[in-house]
């Protein structure tokens, strides 16, 4: 087969637009794209190689000779119709985290582990934006000397919350500069000019869901358990890529020099640290580059075997649409 049938559900999202996009861009293999989303997006149209496609509404029957299908709609549409889609033969990559820790689903970032597709059983889960990230980022370093222990802060995006989210942002900051009363719907607390150290809902434990998908995401993409890690996830306000400041201890000691040369040889990898030159990874350059951009890279002045750094992605692309794509073009 050399052309295939790809369905976008969630098509009309901050996500499944990116897919569209992407595909296109990477001239992706495509006989049909079929885009999907809610009722209420019939009648609305997006542009795919200069054709505006119609938006259907997704039903039970929406994967008959799809071939393989880009969820991007939130966990309980993945749950309800994903199952579907495989049944039918349809191969699924799924952006929510509805399987991403099942065990029978293979969780994948290609630059890290590609092969774990191959494990499949109809559904691939497509890991959680600030994971891929950190993931892509840190892989050279556990290859090269291994890797104890992660302290992670993440600095995130509101476009990861979708696109009322980022409607959410342009208003309340329309409001402040504007003194009139301020509205809120998506976040429990103001986000324009403010910080919330809180994304997803809390756990028992204390930690929030985001916070606890960062920890068992990449111990599973890693396929190592061992790893001690620890995370604090912060919503900014900033419209599009999410920021993460990564602590490690190394399980052999690696120079900071020697980690630039492995990183200026990564695919995937951008090296940004030119700190004379005031060059570090702003979230602003994630809408220039695919990259994960590293930089900031510096020793640990009271640990021997720790190093700093400071990563930037794309969250809607290599974070998100990106890597599913990725995945798609591992499968053809
Ligand atoms: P719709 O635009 O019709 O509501 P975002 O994460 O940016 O909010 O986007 C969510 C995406 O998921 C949108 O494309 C949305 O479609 C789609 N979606 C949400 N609920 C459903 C549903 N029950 N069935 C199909 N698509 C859905």
């Amino acid at each position: 087969m050399s052309e295939f049938n790809v369905a976008i559900i969630g098509a009309t999202g901050a996500v499944g637009r990116e897919m569209v996009k992407i595909l296109e861009e990477r001239e992706f293999p495509i006989k049909d794209l079929v885009l999907l989303a809610s009722k209420r997006s019939l009648g609305e149209t997006i542009s795919f190689k200069k054709k505006a496609l119609k938006v259907q509404e997704l039903n039970t029957n929406s994967f008959k000779d799809i071939d393989i299908a880009l969820f991007s709609a939130g966990s309980a549409v993945s749950m309800k119709f994903a199952p579907i889609a495989a049944k039918n033969g349809t191969i699924v990559i799924d952006n929510s985290s509805a399987f991403r820790m099942d065990s029978h689903v293979p969780l994948v970032v290609p630059e890290v582990n590609a092969d774990d597709v191959k494990k499949h059983k109809g559904i691939i889960a497509n890991p959680n934006c600030s994971t891929i990230q950190m993931v892509v980022a840190l892989k050279p370093v556990l290859d090269e000397v291994g890797i104890n222990r992660i302290i992670v802060s993440t600095y995130q995006a509101v476009s990861g919350t979708g696109k009322a989210a980022i409607d959410e942002l342009e208003e309340q900051s329309s409001q402040i500069l504007n003194n009139k009363k301020l509205t809120r719907k998506v976040y429990p607390h103001q986000i324009a000019f403010n910080i919330l150290p809180h994304i997803d809902k809390f756990e028992i434990n204390g930690y929030t869901k985001e916070e606890m998908k960062l920890i068992h995401e990449t111990k599973k993409i890693f396929g190592n358990n061992k790893i001690k890690i620890t995370a604090t996830a912060v919503r900014v306000p900033v419209f599009y890529g999410h920021s993460e400041s990564i602590y490690l201890e190394t399980q052999k000691h690696i120079s900071i020099k020697k980690l630039k040369n492995i990183y200026l040889k990564t695919n995937g990898i951008k090296l940004v640290d030119d700190i004379a030159n005031y060059k570090y990874p702003l979230a602003t350059m994630s809408e220039i580059y695919d990259d994960v951009m590293i930089g900031r890279l510096r020793k640990d002045l009271s640990e021997s075997n720790g190093i700093n750094m400071w990563i930037v992605a794309n969250n809607l692309r290599k974070g998100a649409a990106l890597n599913a794509v990725q995945i798609a073009e591992l499968l053809i």
